[in-house]
C-alpha cells in the first residue's frame, strides 16, 4: 500500500523528476521536491497542484549537506513521516578528457554522486524509522563508457556501486534500495527541448511508473539494479 505513504524527489522541477512527483501524486503518495531555483519551484509547485494538494516545494542543492538536512526537517514538519527517497537531481557535461576542467569535473561528481550520498545521509534515520525505500536513478552510463563521457560515467558507475553497497547496509533496518539505469529520456538533459523528435525515448511518465511498480512490490522482494531502455533506440 502507498496511499498515505511520503516521498522526497530530488531535482523535480522538470524531467524524470517530474514525471516521478506526477505519477505518485496520482495514486495517493504525498510529494516533496527540491531544485535550486525558488521561482522554478513555486511554478511546479502551482502546476503539481493539478494532481494532489499534497505537494511540498523544497529550494534545496544536493552539493550541500546543510541544504539536505534542512529539507528533511521541513518534510518531517509538513507531512510527519518520510517513507521513500528518490536520488534523482543530477547533470551531464560531455567533453574529452583533456578538455573538461576541475570544475566541470567537480560539479559533476558533486551533483551526481557526492549530492546521492548527502540526501542519503539526511534522510536515513527518516527512513528507518518507516522502514522505507531508497531509489537513485544513475543511468545505463553507468554501466557503459563512451566518448567524452569520463565525468559522466564515473559519477554514474559511482551511483550503482554506492546504491547497491548501501543496499547491504540498510535491509537490515529493512530498508529497501534500488538503482534505476535509464536509457536516454525524453528531458531537458543536457540541454535537450523535448519535443516529437523524441517520442521514441523513455518518457518522464514511465520514469514514474517504474518507480510507482517498484515501490508496490512485495516487502519480500528487492530488484536491486534496474536497466530500463526504449525498446527501439532511434541512433
Ligand atoms: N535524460 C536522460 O536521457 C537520462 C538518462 C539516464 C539518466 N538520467 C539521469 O536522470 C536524472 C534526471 O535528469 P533529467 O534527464 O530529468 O534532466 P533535467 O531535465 O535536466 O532535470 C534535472 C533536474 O535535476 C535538478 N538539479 C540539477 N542539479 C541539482 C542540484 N545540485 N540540486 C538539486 N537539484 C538539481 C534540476 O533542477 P533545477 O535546475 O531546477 O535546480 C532538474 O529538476 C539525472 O540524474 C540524469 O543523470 C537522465
Amino acid at each position: 500500500m502507498i496511499e498515505n505513504k511520503v516521498a522526497y524527489i530530488t531535482g523535480g522541477t522538470k524531467g524524470v523528476g517530474y514525471g516521478i512527483a506526477k505519477i505518485l501524486l496520482e495514486n495517493g503518495v504525498s510529494v516533496a521536491f527540491s531544485g535550486r531555483k525558488k521561482g522554478d519551484v513555486e511554478k511546479v509547485v502551482t502546476e503539481l497542484k493539478q494532481y494532489s494538494q499534497n505537494v511540498l516545494g523544497i529550494v534545496s542543492d544536493v552539493k550541500n549537506l546543510e541544504n539536505e538536512s534542512e529539507t528533511v526537517k521541513n518534510i518531517i514538519e509538513k507531512f510527519g513521516r518520510l517513507d521513500f527517497v528518490i536520488a534523482n537531481a543530477g547533470l551531464g557535461i560531455f567533453k574529452p578528457v583533456d578538455q573538461l576542467s576541475a570544475d566541470e569535473w567537480n560539479e559533476m561528481i558533486e551533483t551526481n554522486l557526492t549530492g546521492v550520498f548527502y540526501t542519503l545521509k539526511a534522510s536515513v534515520e527518516e527512513l528507518k524509522k518507516t522502514e522505507g525505500y531508497y531509489i537513485t536513478i544513475s543511468s545505463l552510463a553507468g554501466a557503459n563508457f563512451f566518448e567524452n563521457g569520463t565525468g559522466y560515467n564515473a559519477s554514474k558507475f559511482g551511483v550503482v556501486g554506492f546504491t547497491q553497497a548501501a543496499m547491504i547496509d540498510l535491509r537490515k533496518y529493512n530498508i529497501k534500495s534500488t538503482v534505476i539505469m535509464p536509457g536516454s529520456v525524453a528531458t531537458n538533459f543536457n540541454g535537450n527541448i523535448p519535443s516529437e523528435k523524441d517520442a521514441w525515448k523513455i518518457q518522464p511518465e514511465d520514469m514514474g511508473n517504474l518507480v510507482l511498480d517498484v515501490l508496490k512490490m512485495n516487502p519480500r522482494v528487492l530488484p536491486s539494479k534496474i536497466e530500463f531502455r526504449a525498446t527501439k533506440p532511434n541512433s
